[in-house]
């Protein structure tokens, strides 16, 4: 089959890896895809994730057989929806289910409808509401834009003033939602859903902060380990019967069947696992530390079959720009990937070929990936594999994989 990964990102980049490993994929292309992507199959320029009348008629023209979106834009833009309309099979959720996480407001009504633990919240459209709300409770606020905002669109502070101020920066582009802080350890736990059932991935934990110790800004994700031992037992299978089953059962009966990869944030409280979020999309560092461990073939995992995965470890190393996430310093060649041995994985992110030189040309800009019998040997090959690639001013996190 030929297969078409829409997408740029690392997270992409280990998809369409996995994905032309499989001895039933013959092609793979991607959209707009990136130096990593180019060297597993034909590129598709000149396209935007959005425009998804385009990559429906591209995939056509193509004879495209499986169309795979990794990232959530292009999702909450309908891509599904255009190109199965083309009878192209997608993976992926539906414009309409893609909301579970395009809107944070329509996620907690499926929630509060599926009887799912999640903190308590309310949806406001006026400033005025908003003030009269958090003049009634103290701290910590959480303030959250309803759509999608790359991550960027979430406050949490003790300051009722900065809270308002966040809501009236974010009210413009659409609801505001205010909910009760959650206390405890994060966790993401991923579901494989299919027209078979829903089956789970294997947990991996993320660093969001920039620096050592979680210290600095949130990031996109500076790196991510799996297994997760540390899990409270059962936590996955707990997830699975009182999370993700009770949400598809409440998207189907609203006419909105979910598809896809969906992703649930939680937090471990004293009262058990609530759910912060839903992504409808794979996570990325996480995709990164995750596919390298799954032992049989991604498409039949798409189509139902259960995964399987190997008892090694994986230790997922993000390599960012100077300057990120505020302002990154594109251009620079990277050096030393020619010395990075076999066995650890790159995946590219933001990066751009320039005849035979790849320069930086994103926040985050590669994923260094080891994988070993135990968590300390997947650390060590992936921070060696670090201390191989140099570009001027690249940063990383040193305590990435480190078990406490
Ligand atoms: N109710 C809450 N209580 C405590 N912390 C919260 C709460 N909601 C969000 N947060 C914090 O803010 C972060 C981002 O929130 P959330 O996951 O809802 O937003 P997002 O922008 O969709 O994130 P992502 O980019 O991971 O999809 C969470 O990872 C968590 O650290
Ligand atoms: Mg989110």
């Amino acid at each position: 089959m030929k297969v078409l990964v829409v997408g740029n990102g690392a997270r992409e980049h280990a998809l369409g890896w996995k994905l032309a490993a499989s001895p039933r994929v013959h092609e793979l292309m991607s959209l707009p895809g990136n130096p990593g992507l180019a060297e597993l199959g034909p590129v598709v320029e000149g396209i935007s994730v959005t425009d998804v009348g385009a990559i429906a008629a591209m995939a056509r023209v193509q004879l495209v057989d499986l169309v795979v979106v990794g990232p959530e834009v292009p999702l909450a833009a309908g891509v599904v929806d255009a190109v199965a309309a083309l009878g192209i099979p997608t993976f992926g959720p539906s414009r309409a289910a893609a909301r579970l996480e395009s809107s944070k407001g329509f996620a907690k009504e499926i929630m509060a409808r599926a009887g799912v633990a999640t903190a308590l919240s309310e949806t406001f459209h006026a400033i005025d509401a908003v003030m009269e709300h958090l003049s009634t409770r103290e701290g910590p606020y959480v303030v959250k834009a309803d759509g999608l905002a790359a991550g960027k669109g979430v406050l949490v502070t003790d300051d009722r003033a900065e809270a308002a101020s966040w809501a009236s920066r974010w009210l413009p582009e659409g609801p505001i939602v205010i909910e009760e802080f959650l206390d405890g350890p994060e966790v993401s736990v991923f579901a494989v859903c299919t027209e078979a059932g829903a089956v789970p991935l294997e947990p991996a934990r993320d660093y969001k902060r920039l620096l050592d110790g979680d210290e600095g800004p949130n990031t996109g994700g500076m790196g991510s380990y799996s297994p997760v031992d540390d899990l409270p037992a059962g936590l996955v299978e707990e997830t699975m019967s009182t999370v993700i089953e009770p949400t598809l059962a409440a998207m189907s009966e609203a006419g909105q069947p979910f598809l896809g990869f969906l992703y649930a944030g939680l937090v471990l409280t004293g009262q058990g696992p609530k759910v912060l979020e839903f992504n409808v999309r794979l996570g990325d560092p996480e995709t990164q530390a995750i596919l390298p461990r799954l032992e049989n073939d991604l498409v039949d995992v798409l189509e139902g079959k259960t995964p399987e995965w190997s008892d090694t470890a994986s230790v997922n190393v993000v390599l960012a720009a100077e300057g990120y996430p505020e302002g990154p310093v594109k251009g620079s060649v990277i050096d030393g990937l020619a010395e990075v041995p076999g066995d650890v994985h790159v995946f590219h992110a933001g990066t751009r070929r320039d005849r035979r030189r790849i320069l930086v040309d994103g926040g985050r800009v590669l994923s260094l990936v080891g994988v070993g019998d135990t968590m300390d040997l997947a650390r060590d090959r992936a921070y060696a594999a670090a201390g191989m690639v140099h570009w001027p001013g690249m940063q990383y996190r040193t305590d990435v994989g480190l078990q406490s």
